[in-house]
């Protein structure tokens, strides 16, 4: 068994009386595509959240690289190497690809006296040029505004983005909330075969999604969630389609069923 990318054990999760995550164990091997799935409100973008760090479970252990972390902010788990793609992409409209490939992390140059002054525009478009094309992802030239590219390639640039920041550190873990959810036949394709190739590359990547035919295009294996407890756990491969549609609507038993203790 390799060590889990990311690991949780235990978790819970209160909003004031309501459980929106009951107890659930859950892990993502590098280079493992899970998708996470279950009906509105079943816990996945909570779930997502106490991954990204944007939430703290009420009781619970995270694990990355089977070392033990507590996340106070995003901040923390992105230092630990995860990166959650927001459905919202919070990516800046009037600048072009190049500049949101790179926010945060603008290359400088150096100015005339030798001071750090300049973004340097130049290097950014060769080399996020560079990081485009080792993801296999084209899109359109890299000087085009985001706002003026189709919902389905500011995905691409959203997605990519992320890719890029998860790959300077050592087996990257990546976190989408819905990726496809707005998008064509041709755009979810493309962002199907990304979302494939950068798990090649050892990304650990966990895929929030109500549609079926991408988890069983790209998943590896399937997580499901009804009102806030896993019910199932199991590889894509051999996944019965009813079975799952039955565990997403809870007219089929859990996988897990609840031992009474008493
Ligand atoms: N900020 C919040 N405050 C209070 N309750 C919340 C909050 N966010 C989510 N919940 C509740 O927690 C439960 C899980 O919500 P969550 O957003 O995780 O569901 P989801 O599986 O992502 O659903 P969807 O498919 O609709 O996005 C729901 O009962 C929801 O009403
Ligand atoms: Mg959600």
């Amino acid at each position: 068994m390799p060590t889990p990318a990311l690991e949780l054990s235990g978790i819970e999760m209160h909003y004031g009386f309501v459980r929106a995550l009951d107890d659930i164990d859950f892990h993502v091997d590098p280079g493992e595509v899970v998708a996470l799935l279950g009906d509105n409100g079943a816990g996945k973008s909570t779930l997502l959240k106490v991954m990204s760090g944007a939430h703290k479970p009420s009781h619970g252990v995270i694990r990355v690289r089977g070392e033990e972390h507590s996340f106070h902010a995003p901040s923390d788990a992105a230092g630990a190497g995860i990166q959650m793609v927001y459905q919202d992409l919070s990516l800046v409209e009037p600048q072009d690809i190049a500049i949101n490939l790179n926010l945060g992390q603008e290359t400088l140059r150096k100015g005339p006296l030798g001071w750090l002054g300049f973004v340097d525009r130049k290097e950014m478009r060769r080399s996020s040029e560079r990081e485009l094309d080792r993801l296999g992802v084209r899109t359109a030239p890299m000087t085009r505004p985001v706002e003026m590219l189709s919902g389905g390639q500011r995905q691409v640039v959203a997605l990519a983005r992320s890719a890029i920041r998860v790959n300077g550190e050592s087996q990257g873990i990546l976190l989408l909330d819905e990726p496809t959810a707005a998008l064509g036949y041709e755009q979810t394709k493309n962002v199907e075969g990304l979302i494939r190739r950068m798990a090649d590359q050892g990304i650990a990547i966990v895929v929030v999604t109500h549609d079926l035919p991408l988890c069983y295009e790209v998943a590896d294996r399937l997580v499901i969630l009804n009102r806030g407890k896993k019910v199932a756990d199991l590889p894509a491969a051999t996944a019965d389609r009813d079975h799952v549609v039955g565990w997403i609507t809870g007219s089929r038993e859990s996988m897990f069923p609840t031992t009474v203790t008493s």
